[in-house]
């Protein structure tokens, strides 16, 4: 497959839908919030497409420009500065015809590696959002968001389309393992946007692979699904695994999204969330749950479910959410604000169910006394005790262990 892939804007397939509707469900409150900080904000998709897919329907670019004037009209900010930048290395001329012309608008002919750096410089005090949607692997250089990560900007995000099963996939060519063959037959078969890059079992495409991991740890991986210590699925979540703790090196809170579009598939690939910002932790761990249920609810031919069930198919319930929470609460001795514990709790587990449960769950423990909530202000204007679990400017609960 070339690295133009046209086909891939004839018609948008659902896997991109997926994406989309992730992007923009998560943007627009975002956008909204950063319009409060009054700091500048610079959107980058890196890998922006045509701006419009050949059916008519809107790419990434359209989605969030639409997003970006919406809330801009809707906002009482009114040093509300926003620039989004464009960048793909070969539909610029597209972009340009399918983009308005705005002020706000730059649209960059060229590779997102080679120019990323360069929109960057100065913007010390911007907020910074990076929407990273790549074919293949081949483009993620790790260093590059560790050297973000170390910027003076006023806020930094990431989502990233992590083509972990691709990656996966490379590894075994470089380190001699057939790697599809314990994979179902069609499972590449419309993962669309794979870009088979010209990895080869030379030092030098273990460097590229190691330098897109962020370090050679999945080398270790590779060999031991080599041996037989585990099949395709499991390397490539133990990968997964280990490349969301690589980025949480640089980025506090790392959300690790596995997408499927049917109940009972496979997840096809990963979009990674990263940022220093709890609130932008837990709002896109909302959103993803949020687009879960959707995306469930959609399915024609789903079967009711006695349980709940999350992205990566495991049975949600109280117990469940209990027991994560008693194994984390212990590390809180110190009063913490409760936005950072959730965060904490959707980094370390993953965005499994949306922060109202776990609160609800914290409510019961706090019932139990298992559990210390201290709210500010503790009663509410009719004199009765205070119940939220909210930070915010007027109200602001924290939480600690009760031992
Ligand atoms: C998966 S598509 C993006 C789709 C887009 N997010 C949308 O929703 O319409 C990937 C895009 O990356 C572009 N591309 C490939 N390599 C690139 C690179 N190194 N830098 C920037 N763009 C690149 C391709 O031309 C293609 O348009």
């Amino acid at each position: 497959m070339s690295k133009r892939n046209d086909a891939f804007f004839k018609e948008k397939k659902p896997w991109s839908i997926v994406k989309d509707e992730l992007l923009a469900c998560y943007f627009k409150p975002y956008v909204t919030k950063i319009l409060t900080t009054h700091k500048p904000l610079v959107y980058v998709d890196g890998f922006a497409g045509k701006g419009k897919f050949e059916d008519g329907n809107n790419g990434s670019p359209l989605i969030a420009l639409d997003i970006v004037n919406e809330c801009v009209s809707a906002t009482s900010v009114i040093s509300s500065s926003i620039t989004a930048y464009f960048i793909d290395l070969n539909y610029a001329d597209d972009l340009h015809k399918n983009l308005p012309q705005q002020n706000r608008v730059i649209i960059i002919s060229g590779a997102y590696e080679d120019t990323i750096e360069n929109i960057l410089s100065q913007k010390e005090g911007c907020n910074i959002f990076l929407y990273i949607d790549p074919y293949g692997i081949k483009a993620l250089q790790h260093s590059l968001f560790k050297t973000f990560a170390k910027r003076a900007f006023n806020s930094i995000e990431l989502l990233i389309n992590l083509n972990s099963f691709g990656f996966i996939r490379e590894a075994c060519h470089v380190l001699g393992k057939d790697y599809a063959k314990d994979m179902e037959n069609d499972f590449f078969d419309d993962l669309v946007e794979y870009d088979t890059t010209e990895f080869d079992t030379s030092a030098k495409s273990i460097e590229e692979l190691s330098a897109i991991a962020g370090g050679d740890y999945w080398i270790k991986i590779i060999n031991e699904y080599k041996s037989g210590k585990y099949n395709g699925y499991e390397a490539e979540k133990i990968f997964a695994d280990q490349y969301y703790k690589k980025l949480q090196e640089s980025y506090q809170y790392v959300l690790n999204m596995p997408l499927r579009i049917k109940q009972g598939q496979r997840p096809k690939y990963r979009m990674v969330h990263a940022t220093n910002h709890p609130d932008g932790c837990i709002l896109m761990a909302d959103n993803i749950c949020t687009r879960w249920e959707s995306w469930q609810n959609i399915q024609k031919d789903r079967q009711p479910g006695l349980f709940e069930e999350d992205h990566e198919e495991n049975i949600i319930d109280s117990d469940r959410i209990k027991k994560d929470l008693c194994t984390l609460l212990p590390s809180f001795t110190k009063e913490t604000q409760i936005n950072i514990f959730l965060a904490e709790f959707f980094s370390k587990y993953g965005p499994y169910c949306k922060s109202g449960i776990i609160n609800g769950v914290i409510k019961g423990m706090e019932q139990n006394t298992e559990v210390v909530i201290r709210r500010n202000p503790s009663k509410t204007p009719t004199g009765k005790p205070s119940g939220f679990l909210s930070f915010d400017n007027e109200k602001q609960a924290y939480i600690r262990s009760a031992t």
